[in-house]
């Protein structure tokens, strides 16, 4: 099936952002309404949209619970499937029915039954129901969430390697990750309070201080960076954008260079 005509963007909601990642199945509802009205104006400008929202506090702390790291070999039990899906359905619920009730066509996808992987890394993704759900102005909304692996038996797959496979997949314009900071810090500016905002990152050239990621089980703003490598090189436009901050995700969308340019 052929690429979509319209321009398109896919937006990644960071689990930071749309949840309160401290406090265990805590959505931040204030947070999820604005966005959903930005996300509106960006679908009603004529944009093609995919949504991917993060785990938060919703599928962290399951997934650990069940000790489940990307790339982890399965040694717990089925019911770590159960649950970390479980976790996320009620998340991405969330998520739907706050783009529904902004006036959105949208239609939560689960991952588990549109995305494979063999050895920790996505291997098949069905693409067509994406291109066909968007070619009707349908807003698909999928998630970072366990998946089935040929050789692990399951895995999970970040929500950041699935927006970059969508964007890749779709040859969307656009690939905006919407987080709780600015964009990419020379160090991260949580603990380090003379950390400054980098317009542009360089994957090629730019070494960078990262944060640890204690409690997030796909790996943070590290992980983040590196995974946006596939869309950078397809031709994607990427930015890391702070969701947190009114209208800084629409502008972004609409063109304004807002946050973190990832290039080569
Ligand atoms: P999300 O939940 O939005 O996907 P993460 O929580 O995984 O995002 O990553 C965002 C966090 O990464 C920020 O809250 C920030 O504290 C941390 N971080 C670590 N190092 C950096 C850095 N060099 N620049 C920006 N943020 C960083
Ligand atoms: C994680 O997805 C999914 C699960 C833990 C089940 P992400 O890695 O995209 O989540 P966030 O955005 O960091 O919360």
């Amino acid at each position: 099936m052929a690429a979509p005509a319209k321009t398109g963007v896919v937006i990644k909601l960071g689990g930071s952002v749309i949840t309160e990642k401290a406090k265990p199945f805590t959505v931040r509802k204030g947070v999820l309404e604005r966005l959903s009205s930005e996300i509106g104006e960006i679908w009603q400008a004529g944009n093609w949209v995919v949504i991917v929202h993060g785990g938060g506090s919703f599928g962290h702390p399951v997934a650990s619970r069940y000790s489940l790291h990307v790339g982890k070999s399965s040694g717990s039990p089925p019911m770590a499937i159960s649950m970390v899906e479980d976790a996320m359905r009620e998340l991405n619920r969330e998520v739907v029915s706050h783009l529904i009730k902004a006036g959105m066509p949208a239609v939560g996808l689960q991952t588990l039954g549109v995305a494979h992987a063999s050895g920790g890394r996505l291997d098949w993704l069905n693409l067509p129901v994406y291109e066909s759900l968007v070619s009707f102005g349908v807003i698909p909304v999928s998630y970072g969430s366990l998946v089935m692996d040929s050789s692990l038996g399951y895995c999970i797959l970040s929500g950041d390697d699935l927006a970059v496979q969508i964007a890749v997949g779709l040859s969307a314009k656009k690939l905006i990750f919407a987080t709780d900071v600015e964009g990419v810090y020379s160090a991260d500016p949580k603990s380090e309070s003379a950390a400054v905002l980098l317009p542009r990152m360089s994957l090629s050239r730019d070494s960078i201080a990262f944060g640890s990621a204690s409690n997030d089980v796909t790996g943070g703003m590290k992980k983040k960076v590196l995974s946006t490598g596939p869309a950078v090189q397809a031709g994607v436009e990427v930015r890391i954008v702070n969701g947190m901050r009114e209208d800084v995700l629409k502008q972004a969308a609409f063109g304004k260079p807002l946050g973190t340019e990832i290039v080569l």
